[in-house]
């Protein structure tokens, strides 16, 4: 028998696997498809004070082995979330993880104060503009992002999980000040910036100039920015990014990742998260291991 089980910022996951913020809605569609009560914990797509329309269309454009989308975080807005879309996910009776962005540090806090009694944990997205500090993004700045992350959890009775950009140059850093600012773990990474063109209007693809690439793509910038912050701190590690099949959570895990989040792969096949958890027990066996911590860092680095 495989211990599939793992310990995340005092959490305890049936499995490693999450399903990552923005991908599967909000479960109303994706559960006729896929037993939302399988996964490790469910990631909520971002929610904002306000309800927010998202960016003009198109919002998605294909490209070879990847996905670029500029939805603008559509979302309904924290009162309809808390009285709405959390009693529904509750009835699957798996952790459940609320991912915020806002505009300002003291949206962050709000959302934070108001959700700490609804959810578990509080994923806190910082790949969003600081609009007071002229759009500066949070998770691009290391004191920034202290004052943001330190805030944040002074606000919480839940455990907090800073989700970082794709910041090849001084991820360390960035993730050594969420430590420190009282961060219970990280996720990464969100999108990386993109661009697709469109030759005969010379324009963008997308309705608005640049979104965010996804999906098999960037696993490798993934793994090595994982294998980077997993070195430079000692809390939690969730690894996001191009995730696919069960070999690609394990390789993760090997990292040192303590917990993954499938994205993309619910776009292209709804029922991907469960193909992975049911492939993840025998691939375990495979590499020799009964247990998902036996695998978890255990990369060989000679
Ligand atoms: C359509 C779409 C919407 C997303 N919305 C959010 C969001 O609201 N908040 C967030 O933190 N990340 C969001 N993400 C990023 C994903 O959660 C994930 O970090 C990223 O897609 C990389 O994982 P993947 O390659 O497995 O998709 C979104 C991604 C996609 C494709």
């Amino acid at each position: 028998m495989i211990d599939l089980s793992t310990e995340l910022a005092g959490l305890r996951l049936k499995n490693p696997v999450l399903l990552a913020s923005g991908t599967w809605g909000y479960g109303q569609e994706l559960s006729q498809y896929l037993d939302l009560s399988l996964f490790g914990a469910l990631v909520t797509k971002g929610i904002s004070l306000e309800p927010r329309p998202g960016n003009p269309p198109p919002r998605l454009v294909e490209t070879p082995c990847g996905l670029i989308n500029a939805i603008g975080l559509e979302n309904p807005g924290l009162k309809a979330f808390a009285t709405k879309i959390i009693p529904y996910l509750r009835r699957f009776k798996v952790p459940l993880i609320a991912n915020i962005f806002g505009e300002s540090p003291e949206e962050y806090v709000t959302l934070t104060a108001e959700l700490s009694s609804l959810v578990d944990a509080i994923e806190v997205n910082v790949s969003c503009p600081n609009v007071k500090r002229g759009g500066l993004l949070f998770g691009s700045e290391p004191a920034e992002l202290a004052r943001l992350v330190e805030k944040v959890c002074q606000a919480a009775s839940v455990p907090v999980i800073v989700k970082l950009p794709p910041k090849t140059l001084g991820i360390g850093e960035l993730a050594q000040v969420c430590e420190a600012a009282g961060a219970a773990a990280l996720s990464l990474i969100n999108t990386v910036p993109a661009m697709a063109i469109d030759l005969h209007r010379r324009g963008s693809r997308l309705g608005v100039i640049s979104g965010g690439l996804s999906g098999p793509v960037i696993k490798p910038i993934a793994l090595k920015l994982v294998y980077e912050v997993v070195k430079a701190v000692k809390i939690p590690v969730i690894g996001i990014g191009g995730i696919t099949c069960a070999t690609d959570v394990a390789e993760f895990l090997i990292l040192g990742a303590r917990a993954v989040q499938i994205g993309t792969a619910n776009l292209i096949s709804p029922r991907a998260g469960s193909r992975i958890l049911q492939d993840l027990p025998p691939l375990l066996s495979e590499l020799g291991v009964s247990s998902v911590s036996q695998l978890i860092g255990s990369f060989r680095s000679e």
